[in-house]
């Protein structure tokens, strides 16, 4: 699976950086010069003649293709309401759109989630936005392979704490039963259940299955790069543009962020895994969080991560996978300086010696990835 996914990512960066690898040996443009592709298209030299990533084909998202389902309508309103409502939780404290809310930019404020009844989870809320083009890999260790297994994991476990005290999959599965009995017995429910699984009783995959339904409909397509993309050459502006030539070129960010999801690992069968440090320094070894290791127990999947999708990133601090960095400029600092060494780190992620001007492009263009939709809150229950 990683060897297909390295070659995805390799073939997606070389098609669309032609100039990328030629970058080691071009000598460095003269002082004063600017951001590299200031002097592209002023015709003095070789570099500018050099082609500019942005300039290119740029990929543009697909369509979400699904299944034929009568009632998938039905079933987007019901999860839709799902989401957003506390009852789903085990203390009435928390509803998924807790953790996953608009001013987060759909990933979670706090640095570690706190889950139902205040309890400390282990890592921070992912942004989840475009969640249904994630393949069989859900999590930021893709340990889940559908997105309804995810949703239970997420009701189930101590995020909503709808089944307390179970400890083994039937124990929660009965327990989520039960809840879901209880949720769809609730006035404002009944009829979406019914609507939705018509003469059916409500069980716990009825519930996940219409929260899954609805998580894929949260598709953000249409940031300022999109416009760009198909053809709307004002709907970046010229740093930003700069800045995606440093995107796709110079910083090499591409290799695991490729374009159009801006996570390489988006749309690959079971998802890919770089360690690029983020939880490795100043904690014993035996307390680092693992990630990828602990689902398929291999060494060099140690402290690996799923890379998320930059789509949404500058509404959503903190970042990475433990919240451990405020801001998108120390993230994007981090990540350019080739990420915190340890015994197991992503050859793939280097120091690639960007100048101040070229960190300030990128973070100008990784605001072109802005989401301008919103999740909606569903009519009143
Ligand atoms: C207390 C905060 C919290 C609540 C409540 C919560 N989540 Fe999450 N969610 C998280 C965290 C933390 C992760 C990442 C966990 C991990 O990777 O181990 C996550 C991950 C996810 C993902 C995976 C995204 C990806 O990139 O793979 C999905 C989908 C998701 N949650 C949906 C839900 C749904 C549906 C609910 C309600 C049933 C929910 N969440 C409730 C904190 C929360
Ligand atoms: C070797 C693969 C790799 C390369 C190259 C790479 N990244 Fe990442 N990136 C990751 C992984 C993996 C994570 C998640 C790490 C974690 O949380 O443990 C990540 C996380 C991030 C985050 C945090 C996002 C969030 O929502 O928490 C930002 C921002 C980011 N990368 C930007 C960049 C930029 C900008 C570049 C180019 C300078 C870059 N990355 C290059 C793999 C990579």
């Amino acid at each position: 699976m990683t060897t297909r996914a390295l070659v995805f990512s390799v073939a997606a960066a070389a098609a669309l950086v032609p100039a990328c690898k030629k970058d080691k040996d071009q000598p460095a443009p003269p002082p004063g010069a600017g951001s590299g592709s200031a002097t592209a298209g002023t015709a003095t030299g070789s570099a500018a003649a050099r082609p500019r990533p942005s300039q290119s084909t740029l990929p543009q998202m697909p369509l979400m293709v699904l299944g034929d389902d009568l009632k998938r309508a039905a079933k987007v309103t019901l999860g839709h309401a799902l989401f957003f409502d506390k009852r789903l939780s085990g203390g009435t404290d928390r509803s998924c759109y807790s953790c996953h809310a608009n001013e987060d930019g759909n990933g979670g404020a706090q640095p570690i989630a706190i889950g139902s009844g205040g309890k400390t989870l282990t890592r921070h809320s992912p942004v989840i936005w475009n969640v249904g083009y994630w393949s069989s890999a859900f999590y930021w260790d893709g340990r889940t392979k559908t997105l309804e297994d995810n949703a239970k994991g997420a009701w189930g476990g101590g995020n909503m704490g709808a089944a307390p005290g179970a400890d083994t999959p039937e124990k929660t599965t009965a327990a989520l039963d039960a809840k879901a009995a209880e949720v769809a017995a609730i006035a404002a429910f009944k009829p979406l259940f019914e609507t939705a699984y018509p003469g059916t009783p409500i069980k716990a995959d009825h519930v996940t299955g219409a929260l899954a339904e609805y998580m894929r409909t949260l598709i953000c397509n249409n940031t300022a790069y999109d416009k760009f993309a198909a053809g709307d050459k004002t709907a970046l502006s010229e740093d930003q543009q700069r800045g995606l030539d440093v995107f796709l070129g110079k910083g090499k960010c591409a290799t695991c962020h490729a374009p159009p999801f801006f996570s390489t690992a988006m749309g690959v069968e079971g998802g890919a895994y770089f360690n690029v440090g983020i939880g490795t320094s100043g904690v014993a070894e035996d307390k680092v969080d693992v990630g990828r290791m602990k689902v398929t127990n291999k060494p060099e999947d140690w402290a690996a991560f799923k890379p998320p999708s930059l789509r949404n990133v500058a509404k959503s601090p903190p970042y990475f996978h433990d919240g451990s960095v405020g801001t998108l400029d120390e993230a994007v600092k981090l990540m350019a300086s080739g990420g915190i060494a340890n015994k197991n780190k992503s050859p793939l992620l280097t120091d690639t010696g960007l100048t101040d001007a070229e960190r300030t492009d990128l973070l100008a263009f990784l605001k072109g990835l802005d989401c301008p939709g919103s999740l909606e809150p569903p009519a009143a229950q």
